[in-house]
């Protein structure tokens, strides 16, 4: 199939590229390079430098490549820059977007896997979160990414578009060929292994006054990959039918406050209350939906910030001793780079 990736330069789109082109489909990328690296565009996938809210440009571009499909994960994506600067989220993720399925519309493109985010769910009323939750996002973030979903729905019954929505929580890990690496770095593996590999002095945990046991977030990753393959089988049941679905889980933290007084290099700041306390996922009907289960790349266990202080030097020989194909297109530590919600 030919596939456009909007975001295709960026941390998933550009593994989602990768993917793509592995299971035989052509891709073309279109991004802005606003966030993204042209370096991490894969060689074989063609590239427009564009801008989501560039109707015109987006039309000729479905059009010249006879594009079937869209993979959207084109978006800006730093929950604290949308509290504060709600009007560019807002601008780039839900009108930039809806000039995306504008120009679909208008060249006749009728399927779209969207990467969505679990920030849709705010505070979880339970959890595990299922689809059943109301979706009540606590920062322009969220809403923005929701009000896109929205239109997704009334898109589908007016004009026949398809989509699968994915609305995953944290992404982590990285391919041979490419990995994290975002300005500026807000993501705890990231930061936690910049810390342990000595570029850092310590890392931030937000908040340690959550109803959680040890009074700080709890949150779900999924490995690139199994992300990345997750939009692949999404797509592959668009032609039956449309669907919201959560993130695959693969992995799973908890970050825990250890108090000053020992070594740990890690503080804690005052919390971020436009995130929730607790966001894992129920992801059966997910599997179920995509007629999986994760790939086996990520390894299942649980990361604790608490590991830090007492792996630190464990994780430093790690780093150290990585082979050479430990390091991205870009020529930097895979651990190293940068990483945002
Ligand atoms: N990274 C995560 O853990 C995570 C978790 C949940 C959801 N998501 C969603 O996944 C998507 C991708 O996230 P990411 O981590 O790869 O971010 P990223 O910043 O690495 O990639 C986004 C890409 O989109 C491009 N872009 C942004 N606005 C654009 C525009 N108007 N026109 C063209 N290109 C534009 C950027 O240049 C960048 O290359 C986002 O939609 C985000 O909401 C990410």
């Amino acid at each position: 199939m030919r596939i456009l990736v909007t975001g295709g330069a960026g941390y998933i789109g550009s593994v989602v590229t990768e993917e793509l082109i592995n299971a035989g489909h052509q891709a073309v990328v279109y991004d802005n390079l606003s966030y993204g690296h042209r370096e991490a565009v894969h060689p074989s996938a063609a590239f427009v430098k564009g801008d989501l809210l560039d109707t015109e440009t987006l039309q000729g571009v479905l059009r010249e490549h006879a594009i079937e499909a869209v993979m959207h994960t084109a978006a800006f994506a730093l929950v604290g820059e949308s509290v504060t600067h709600p009007a560019k989220y807002y601008q780039n993720n839900l009108v930039g977007g809806l000039s995306l399925l504008n120009a679909m519309r208008e060249c006749g493109v009728k399927r779209l896997v969207f990467s969505s985010t679990c920030a849709t769910y705010g505070e979880p009323a339970k959890v595990p979160i299922d689809e059943s939750l109301p979706n009540n996002p606590t920062n322009p973030y969220g809403e923005s990414k929701l009000a896109f979903e929205r239109a997704l729905k009334w898109f589908e019954g007016a004009y026949g578009l398809r989509y699968a929505s994915l609305r995953y929580f944290n992404a982590a890990g990285a391919t041979e060929r490419c990995g994290e690496m975002h300005d500026p770095e807000t993501h705890l593996i990231p930061l936690v292994l910049q810390t342990a590999a000595g570029v850092r002095e310590e890392v931030q945990i937000f908040g340690d006054d959550y109803p959680t046991r040890d009074g700080t977030c709890v949150r779900d990753y999924i490995h690139i990959v199994d992300l990345a393959r997750a939009h692949i089988l999404a797509l592959g049941i668009l032609d039956e039918r449309s669907a919201w679905l959560h993130g695959a889980r693969s992995d799973r933290h908890g970050a825990r406050d250890h108090r000053s007084g020992n070594q740990d290099p890690h503080s804690a700041s005052s919390s971020r209350r436009s995130c929730s306390a607790d966001c894992q996922f129920r992801e059966d009907k997910t599997r179920a939906g995509l007629g999986t289960k994760a790939s086996g790349s990520a390894s299942h266990h649980s990361i604790r910030v608490e590991l830090v202080a007492e792996e630190s030097a464990r994780i430093r020989g790690m780093i150290c001793s990585s082979r050479p194909q430990s390091y991205n297109s870009y020529g930097h530590h895979l651990p190293l780079a940068g990483h945002r919600v």
